[in-house]
């Protein structure tokens, strides 16, 4: 951090791991949520009143009605590549700039994609329940068989840094990469990564395993739906560390109920923390608690980017990722 002290008061919605707390605490009027939960929507707009910087999480809905709780509000520093929890439009008509923490969390991310497809084509899972459960009575030739990774289809629905960087780790299993984006890549660029374009239908269609990496928008909320699921088809497992409302939950459990598709592994769901009725018991899906970017190393250094984001905005300075720029008055 530099030694220019920003003057402001910070609102923090909740503690993060202790590096990036000491380098908001030693710059900052530092505010932190007391609580180990979520704010309520009435402990956010107190928080936030009277603050210059807000650093939110994904779990906090950062709307026009918190903006204008601190009018004195300087940046929303979110602490997360994703960013759909804040009303970027309602910032930027306040000329307020939002930022985000892209880059440090995309091997964690990809590593967690791997992790569950991994674990939802082994069953690893329904493996240990039944060793855990003490039931397992020794190896038996037809137990808990999966489906093949190596040499198998990953298909990917889109193709940003965490997309990417599933290509390595796809190819280190032998495995043939496919993928979808709003923009194809140049040839040269599908060349040097080892990846082939394929409209989604066709991704779908060729892929043993669909992992999606698109943002949340409005374009595409509910891209995968029943249709989609049927092209994925009865050997075909569905992984989905983006973003739930990418899923249309309800079809997807429908699919696994019918054997549309053989299974899926999931990190992030449509109204979380609830979950589609069905798909809590379902043994052919792999749930995590949007664990993505849960590893000590990444959430220091997501925490370091966010508090470095925001202190650069308070001293008047560009922060690295601003995802409304125009704000700034650049590109
Ligand atoms: C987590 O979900 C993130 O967007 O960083």
């Amino acid at each position: 951090m530099s030694a220019d002290r920003p003057r402001g008061a910070v609102f923090l919605t909740r503690a993060l791991p202790p590096e990036p707390m000491a380098a908001l605490r030693e710059s900052v009027d530092l505010h932190v949520n007391p609580h180990d939960r979520t704010p309520t929507r009435a402990e956010l707009l107190a928080g936030v009143h009277g603050c210059d910087a807000l650093l939110s999480l994904v779990t906090d809905r950062i709307d026009a009605e918190v903006m204008d709780a601190a009018p004195t509000l300087r940046v929303i520093s979110n602490y997360a590549v994703g960013y759909d929890n804040v009303d970027v439009a309602a910032a930027s008509a306040r000329g307020i700039p939002v930022t985000n923490t892209p880059d440090v969390l995309t091997h964690s991310t990809a590593d967690m994609a791997f992790a569950l497809l991994l674990a939802v084509a082994r069953r690893v899972v329904e493996g240990h329940d039944l060793v855990r459960s003490r039931a397992w009575r020794g190896w038996e030739p037809l137990q808990l068989l999966g489906s093949d990774v190596s040499g198998a289809t990953l298909g990917l629905v889109g193709l940003g840094r965490i997309g990417r960087a599933m290509i390595p780790r796809a190819r280190g299993f032998g495995m043939d990469v496919v993928y979808w984006n709003r923009t194809r890549l140049a040839a040269e660029e599908e060349a040097r990564l080892g990846a082939t374009y394929a409209p989604l239908d066709e991704v779908l269609a060729r892929a043993r395993f669909a992992s999606i990496h698109v943002a949340s928008t409005p374009e595409t909320h509910h891209l995968i739906g029943a249709e989609a699921l049927e092209r994925l088809g009865p050997g075909g497992y569905l992984i989905n560390t983006a973003r739930g409302p990418i899923v249309d939950e309800h079809a997807l459990v429908e699919a696994l109920e019918r054997g549309t598709i053989a299974g899926a592994g999931l990190d992030v769901y449509e109204r979380e923390p609830e979950l589609q009725e069905g798909l809590h018991d379902r043994p052919n899906v792999v749930l995590a608690p949007h664990l993505g970017s849960a590893t000590h190393e990444t959430r220091a250094a997501m925490g370091m980017l966010a508090a470095q984001n925001l202190l650069a905005a308070l001293r008047g300075e560009r922060p690295r990722h601003v995802v409304n720029p125009e704000v700034l008055g650049g590109p």
